[in-house]
């Protein structure tokens, strides 16, 4: 194979070489090198526009392309090699100049109307719509995990939290079911981020348009891609794409780090409401009693990277004039970073759900031992007439007073509840059993046991 050559491609008006210094700042191709297929078909494309538009011949064409097929070849035959020592100034010149080493002065006219501007733009809009799908799928596939649970468990109990203080009871399948929630809104985000995305660059030219008259309608059909842009200012400019899917990476892995942050508490000591399989945790060198629970520690840890990756590409572009400036390079390996770290969490929290054990009687047994029923007591005597905020505080004193005696609202008996109103009856132990709470919120939404089947209905019949 032989070695593409470097030239710069702007080196006409230059009277002295590039300092070595410059180079190795200014050079994306360690980075961008990833880009390869894209730049590859999305220069094939341009090819054929070109004759198609008559602006070179269809043999001028037909050899570009030949040209490009065979440096495709090389880099999946040899990438090492082929990028090792390579110093072009990025993907788009490394292609070209070996465009030109292999098939010679006709390579020279594949650039014609096209700025790296709009080359790099179309590339990574071409590479992103691809990821974008991909983190979709994995997305639905982690959705119908989490829907699997909730139908497993859906009337297991649990207690269910605010201010991570028992608060009242729900069933673990309703907890399943609102991350199901929350994924669905982050599929929406993701496709709503394709649409936009899914616009045609290319044809811009470096900001200006161009002056060959290029049937761009026609580019797009080829590469697949939706529309056109607008306005070539915008169009080299843009990368509000780039920082909507930062942006939406950052809140799905919010939303993981918050279930990661349960299942390391539920795995503690104090919980113990899960047990991590074996293949799914990790020990430490010294402690041999050890197993922790590194995956979601680092599904958390990573939210700080996604985070940090949003705000460089916002900063990056906040001060930026139109049209194409050097800066927005910056953008590749933040959205790089990104989705490789989030399509490896999507997959392995998909596994990790599907290989812990929940312990079920653990679970209901916390639920039992705190006052979680106390706003049933009060709803129990609204529900006869009083007003709530008078029962909210006769339940609260029914608690001051078991708390001072260390007794449960079980152990009182009824002489005992009617001192703090007499219009509590027989049935009031009923009612407030965890099982009759989680019962009475039968309402849309609700923790009500059928009320999850429903929901579950519901999240089957849509996306699908
Ligand atoms: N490597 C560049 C980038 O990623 C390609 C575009 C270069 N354009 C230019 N006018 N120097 O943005």
């Amino acid at each position: 194979m032989n070695k593409p050559n470097d030239k710069k491609f702007w080196s006409g008006r230059f009277s002295k070489d590039s300092a070595e210094l410059l180079d190795r700042f200014n050079s994306s191709l360690s980075f961008d090198k990833r880009l390869y297929k894209e730049d590859i078909t999305c220069s094939i494309a341009y090819a054929k526009t070109l004759a198609h538009c008559k602006i070179i011949s269809r043999h001028e064409s037909d050899e570009i392309i030949r040209g490009l097929n065979k440096i495709f070849e090389e880099i999946e035959i040899e990438k090492e090699k082929w990028f090792c020592e390579n110093k072009n100034e990025d993907i788009h010149s490394a292609i070209e100049n070996r465009l030109i080493n292999i098939i010679g002065d006709i390579g020279k006219k594949l650039h014609t109307g096209r700025s790296r501007n709009d080359q790099v733009s179309c590339d990574i809009r071409y590479w992103l719509k691809e990821e974008i799908k991909q983190i979709i799928s994995l997305l639905k596939t982690l959705r119908s995990t989490f829907i699997t649970l909730g139908r497993e468990y859906f009337k297991t109990i649990i207690p269910g939290y605010t201010h991570l203080q028992h608060a009242q009871p729900v069933t673990l399948g309703h907890y399943f079911m609102a991350y199901e929630q929350k994924i669905s809104r982050d599929i929406q985000r993701f496709a709503e981020a394709l649409e936009r995305a899914d616009v045609l660059t290319l044809g811009s030219g470096a900001l200006s348009g161009t002056s060959y008259p290029i049937d761009r309608n026609f580019l797009a059909k080829m590469l697949g891609f939706k529309k056109i842009s607008e306005n070539s200012i915008d169009a080299v400019s843009d990368r509000d794409f780039i920082a909507e899917c930062l942006f939406n990476i950052v809140l799905l892995n919010v939303h993981l780090s918050q279930w990661a942050e349960e299942m390391i508490l539920w795995n503690t000591e104090e919980f113990k409401f899960i047990f991590i399989s074996d293949a799914y945790a990790t020990g430490s060198s010294m402690m041999p009693q050890k197993k922790n629970p590194d995956i979601p520690e680092l599904i958390r840890g990573k939210t700080g990277r996604f985070i940090g990756n949003l705000t460089a590409i916002l900063t990056l572009l906040k001060g930026l004039p139109q049209a194409y400036n050097k800066d927005l390079q910056e953008d590749k390996e933040l959205i790089f970073n990104s989705t490789d770290n989030i399509k490896i969490i999507l997959e392995i929290t998909n596994e990790f759900l599907q290989n812990i054990t929940f312990n079920t009687d653990r679970m209901l047994e916390a639920a039992n031992s705190s006052f979680i029923s106390a706003t049933d007591i009060a709803d129990y005597l609204t529900k006869k007439d009083v007003p709530f905020r008078i029962a909210h505080e006769v339940a609260g004193k029914i608690v001051a007073y078991c708390i001072e005696r260390q007794r449960t609202f079980k152990d009182l008996s009824m002489s005992e509840w009617n001192t703090f109103h007499k219009l509590f009856g027989d049935d009031i132990i009923e009612k407030i059993k965890i099982e009759s709470c989680i019962e009475s919120k039968n309402v849309y939404g609700g923790t009500n046991p059928q009320q999850v089947l429903h929901a579950i209905d519901r999240a089957n019949k849509k996306h699908e």
